[in-house]
């Protein structure tokens, strides 16, 4: 089982969440991270750092974000590493909260 980034981090990516993981498996696109899932140690310590609160845990991950299993994986494939904060997207607190933001991932 894995923790899996969610809809909700996309244009905004805080990157909070990196810096709380022990095995370093958050990935980095233009605007979303993504967790590696056979990295993920599952200790959950990412998930309240999120302010979007966009980290799952699998198990808990809401069927309308079903889709972001895979994404996850895959993009976590072929981006690079990120372990330290950096500043968010600049218009990210507008985009924290807006629903279905899938059609704006870039890879
Ligand atoms: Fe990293 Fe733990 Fe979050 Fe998995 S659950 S991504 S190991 S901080
Ligand atoms: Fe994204 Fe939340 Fe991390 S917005 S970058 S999952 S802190």
């Amino acid at each position: 089982m894995a923790f899996i980034v969610t809809d909700n981090c996309i244009r905004c990516k805080y990157t909070d969440c990196v810096e709380v993981c022990p095995v370093d498996c958050f990935y980095e696109g233009p605007n979303f991270l993504a967790i590696n899932p056979d990295e993920c140690i599952d200790c959950s310590l990412c998930e309240p750092e999120c302010p979007a609160n966009a980290i799952f845990s699998e198990d808990e991950l809401p069927e309308e974000q079903e889709v972001f299993l895979d994404l996850n994986r895959d993009l976590s494939m072929i981006w690079p590493n990120i372990s330290e904060k950096k500043d968010s997207l600049p218009d990210a607190s507008e985009w924290d909260g807006v629903e279905e933001k899938l059609e704006h991932l870039e890879r």
